[in-house]
């Protein structure tokens, strides 16, 4: 990994640069509907938001990606289970595949379990996540209220045990969905 990158909590001001690097990440991405940027502006400012976890990579004073977790809740009797979902993720294509990612995720997830979240939940590209301990969520009885495939649903208990004899449907935050 590059050593000139610092992981830093978004700050005022830092709007517009995060929508830029999100949809300069994405602008070629064939899966996506290049409005990643808009989930973004949406959670900004409802209860899923979590100032500590919407986090950029700088270097040399550029930001060159930036990654969100906010608040989900897995819906279950008696009580639901606090959770996060971990999108979008964005590096910039001139600084892709140079390590900038894999360190956002690990910050990302070590700050998430230093506030005592016990999991993140993310629908992701197969072959990177497992690096960070994500799982199939296959694994666990925990279902998603939208249809995606098996392999890019994927889930990371941040303890040991933390999602044993959890069961039940994600419910995501206001604005997470496009509608
Ligand atoms: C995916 C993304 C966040 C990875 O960040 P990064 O800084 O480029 O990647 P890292 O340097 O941390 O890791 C590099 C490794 O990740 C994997 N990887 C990166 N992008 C990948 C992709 N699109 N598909 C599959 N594997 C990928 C590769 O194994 C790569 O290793 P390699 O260079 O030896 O092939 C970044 O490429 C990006 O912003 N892509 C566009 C937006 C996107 O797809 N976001 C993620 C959606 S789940």
């Amino acid at each position: 990994m590059n050593a000139k990158v610092a992981v830093r909590a978004e700050r005022p001001g830092d709007r517009t640069a995060i929508s830029d690097v999100v949809r300069r990440a994405y602008a070629k991405v064939v899966h996506s509907d290049h409005r990643e940027h808009l989930m973004i502006e949406r959670l900004r400012g409802t209860e899923a938001w979590i100032p500590a976890l919407s986090l950029l990579a700088e270097m040399s004073g550029e930001i060159v990606g930036h990654i969100l977790l906010t608040r989900a809740e897995i819906i279950q009797t008696p009580s639901s289970v606090a959770t996060l979902a971990l999108a979008p993720l964005s590096v910039v294509p001139e600084h892709q595949r140079s390590g900038v990612g894999k360190h956002l995720v690990a910050v990302a997830c070590q700050r998430a379990s230093e506030l005592g979240f016990e999991s993140i939940l993310l629908i992701g590209i197969p072959s990177y996540y497992p690096q960070f301990g994500f799982e199939p969520l296959s694994r666990y009885p925990i279902t998603l209220p939208f249809d995606a495939p098996d392999e890019n649903r994927m889930v990371l208990p941040l303890q040991q045990g933390a999602l044993d004899g959890v069961a039940g449907e994600v419910k995501y935050a206001r604005g997470w969905l496009d509608h």
